[in-house]
């Protein structure tokens, strides 16, 4: 069975808990967008892990985890990781990990770039500065340069020269920055090139290899729907197609392999920088919540901002990833609250949208509607069974079954592993 898991609002719905509940039954996980901008949190014992670039599944021994062609990898940030687990016990090595040679590199123009255009713009994205945008837009440009340039000592010094004649005087003209120069960064990225060099490889041959010997497949999608390039509120998104849709050019693996597609969803909404959010907490509600929650970016260590449960919003997500079930996590956050709210339509100048509204103008100036239903007032981290949640936790997982129409079968109610009801 090949799964897909991927993220319905902004990010930051859970997906590296799910992840390593799940890949605990299959063979391989893969990561197909997306780069160190993501951060999956994964709390085993005492023991807490942020990955950036790493499937959270590497903490599972006997695993292979994948990093797909559709990732942009800064190699520095990913032996760092890799160092990181082995500082911890956990062994990375060539049969456990692979990474795709088309796999586009973050190169440090791109994160300097990154930061230099947020500083221009009047309307801030609010990036996570990691250089993600950038090193799309050279992918799209035809001159990024791939992680199999990296072994390649020719072709990554002829790419740098062609790169650096032209970007040097964009940042010496457009941003009066001294730019970048060819021998460090030859020499820097050609010795990370030396040491990934043992995992580098086909991930597309590989993967649908493995699936033709009936292997399973987790397919780990990083940020969310809404951060979507194509589909999310844009220009407020990252540079690549985190929805399902993602998967297939992002690992070369074809619709047809991927049975089922589970969208992790929060309990209640949160998005990370700028952009509209129509049921954002007034402020003292915001405060109670990103501290029960912990809500602050796990890249970043940003505030995240938080609100209500947006039905008309994951409803989107529901319909373009054609989501076959839903993990809800973090409802234990919500467990000390009288009332709870979720937003069934927004108002917009005298008319009713029941539908994700396709202008941001709407999604900006909208008045949520919002249906109110009595909150549980318990601690639930320790039921293991639904039937034992308070009868108001589940009134409020059945309400958003029927608004979302799709079934409920993960709910997560703590940090730890095993803290997750299975329906
Ligand atoms: P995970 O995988 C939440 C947001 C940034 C910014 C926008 C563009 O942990 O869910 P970028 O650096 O990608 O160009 O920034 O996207 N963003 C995320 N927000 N979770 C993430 O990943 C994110 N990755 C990017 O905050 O608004
Ligand atoms: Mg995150």
């Amino acid at each position: 069975m090949n799964i897909a898991v991927v993220g319905s609002q902004w990010g930051d719905e859970g997906k590296g808990k799910l992840i390593d509940i799940l890949s605990a039954d299959t063979d391989i996980t893969a990561r197909y967008q997306g780069g160190n901008n993501a951060g999956h949190t994964v709390v085993v014992g005492d023991e807490e892990y942020v990955f950036h670039l790493l499937p959270s599944a590497i903490l599972h021994k006997g695993k292979v985890c994948v990093i797909g062609n559709g990732v942009v990898v800064d190699p520095k940030e990913l032996i760092k990781e890799i160092d990181n687990l082995a500082s911890r016990g956990i062994k990375v090595n060539a049969a456990r990990l692979k990474i795709s040679g088309h796999a586009h590199v973050v190169m440090p123009y791109h994160r300097i770039l990154d930061g230099l255009r947020e500083s221009k713009r009047k309307n801030k994205i609010g990036t996570t500065g990691r250089g993600i945008g950038p090193c799309y837009a050279d992918k799209v440009s035809r001159c990024g340069i791939r992680m199999i340039d990296l072994v390649n000592p020719r072709i990554l010094r002829s790419k740098l020269e062609d790169n650096l004649r032209e970007k040097n005087e964009i940042f010496k003209e457009v941003f009066k920055n001294p730019g970048f120069s060819l021998e460090n960064i030859y020499k820097e990225y050609f010795s990370y090139g030396r040491k990934l060099a043992p995992y580098i490889c086909d991930t597309a041959l590989y993967l649908n290899r493995m699936m033709d010997r009936s292997k399973s497949v987790l397919f780990e999608g990083a940020q969310g729907t809404f951060l979507d390039i194509d589909f999310g509120t844009y220009p407020f998104v990252t540079s690549s197609n985190s929805i399902v849709g993602g998967l297939c050019t992002g690992s070369g693996v074809g619709p047809t392999r991927i049975d089922r597609v589970i969208a992790c969803v929060k309990a209640y909404t949160t998005r990370v920088g700028e952009g509209p959010f129509p049921t954002e907490f007034s402020s003292n509600l915001k405060d109670e919540i990103r501290a029960k929650g912990n809500e602050f970016g796990s890249t970043t260590g940003r505030p995240r901002r938080c609100g209500w449960f947006d039905s008309v919003l994951v409803r989107y997500s529901i319909i373009i990833n054609n989501v076959h079930e839903l993990a809800i996590m973090k409802l234990d956050v919500l467990g000390d609250l009288e009332k709870i709210k979720i937003c069934v339509g927004y108002r917009h100048k005298g008319k009713v949208y029941k539908d994700f509204p396709m202008d941001f103008d709407v999604l900006d100036k909208a008045q949520p509607i919002y249906e109110e239903m009595d909150g549980w007032k318990k601690d639930i981290s320790g039921v293991r069974s639904y039937s034992k949640l308070p009868v108001n936790a589940r009134r409020y997982i059945e309400r958003l079954e029927s608004l979302l129409k799709v079934g409920v079968k993960y709910i997560s109610i703590g940090t730890k592993r095993a803290e997750i009801i299975i329906r």
